[in-house]
């Protein structure tokens, strides 16, 4: 998948969709000018925008976006930047896009109030747009659905009980539920039928799962691209996918496993330990499968749409999670 062929594909939309942000983004304080500027320009990946853009072109008539499509694009992308600050201080994160964090740089606080801002203006941007009141209910929920992903994700890591099933409903909650919005706010903007709404969840929903597998996967065996640092799921006692596939396949070790998990705090030698553990049993590889279920999930959702360029490229992007170091 190449993104700047994506962007360049989406043209003027593409173009639109950094107006509304760059206009959402000024403020009046210097200080917040300065570090949104800053933020703005270390962009990552903008997966979110490119499927609300992509989702709603392959749902209309005549197979073009509108203003309220990239306004909703637009909110996507300004509310998954806005968890990422939030995100960073929660893991005490120090690199994001290879470059050291707000947190890092200004501390807590300002990351803290710079991500309720864009917060915010991701709510401002939703306004702004025509926004039919089943758009504004669709951020909303995805907006408490992070909240409570985070918290779910603390009470599992406090425990140390994670089931797939307690997995799966957070990677839900803080992950795919923004790709849902973003997709089906895309294909509201250009009145979608109901079949073709339903198709957009379904694809988005899948996808969402898939790329947070991946980044549950890149975690445990990511590279220099990746951009920030791996290992910091175990620090935080989180047990993910490839954790539970490997206790999966070793069942014998899971109750020694979990209490090594829940002692992290006070041992981190027990991270490269319980790696080795993942690693050795094949839970990369339990996860991977996972991820490429949903892949084919997502792919399969998109059958309904006619054959088109907006179509395949949303098929190149959920087929990238399967192999993305990004
Ligand atoms: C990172 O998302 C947070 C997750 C949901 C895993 P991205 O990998 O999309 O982050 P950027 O915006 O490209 O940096
Ligand atoms: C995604 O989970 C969190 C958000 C939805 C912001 P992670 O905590 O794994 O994301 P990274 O790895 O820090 O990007
Ligand atoms: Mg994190
Ligand atoms: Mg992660």
């Amino acid at each position: 998948m190449s993104g700047n062929e994506i962007i360049s594909f989406l043209g003027r939309d593409w173009t639109e969709l950094q107006r509304v942000i760059r206009e959402a983004l000024s403020s009046d304080i210097d200080l917040l000018q300065k570090v949104n500027d800053k933020l703005y320009s270390r962009a990552g990946k903008q997966l979110r925008p490119m499927v609300s853009l992509l989702m709603a072109r392959a749902c209309s008539a005549d197979g073009c976006a509108n203003s309220d499509s990239c306004h909703y694009a637009a909110a996507a992308e300004l509310l998954h930047n806005a968890t990422l600050l939030h995100d960073d201080v929660a893991d005490s994160g120090t690199i994001r896009r290879g470059m050291p964090t707000l947190s890092a740089e200004m501390g807590e606080t300002a990351a803290v109030l710079v991500g309720d801002f864009w917060l915010s203006k991701a709510v401002h941007t939703v306004l702004a747009a025509s926004a039919e009141k089943n758009v504004i209910q669709l951020f909303a929920r995805t907006l408490s659905d992070l909240a409570k992903g985070e918290m779910l994700q603390l009470q599992n890591a406090a425990t140390g009980k994670t089931s797939e099933e307690d997995y799966f409903n957070v990677i839900y909650c803080k992950t795919a539920s923004l790709f849902e919005t973003a997709a089906v706010a895309g294909a509201v903007s250009v009145n979608a039928s109901e079949q073709k709404v339903e198709a957009a969840r379904k694809y988005a929903s899948c996808l969402g799962t898939a790329f947070q597998i991946r980044d549950d996967i890149l975690d445990y065996e990511g590279g220099e691209r990746l951009g920030k640092p791996m290992g910091v799921d175990l620090a935080e006692q989180k047990i993910t996918l490839p954790l539970l596939g490997a206790m999966y396949n070793a069942p014998s070790e899971e109750k020694a496993i979990r209490c090594k998990v829940s002692q992290i705090h006070n041992h981190p030698e027990y991270i490269g330990e319980i790696t080795r553990f993942v690693l050795e049993n094949r839970g990369v590889e339990y996860a991977a499968e996972k991820l490429d279920e949903y892949v084919d999930k997502a792919a399969s959702a998109l059958e309904i749409f006619d054959d088109s360029a907006q179509k395949d490229y949303l098929v190149q992007i959920v087929r990238y999670n399967s192999y993305r170091k990004i």
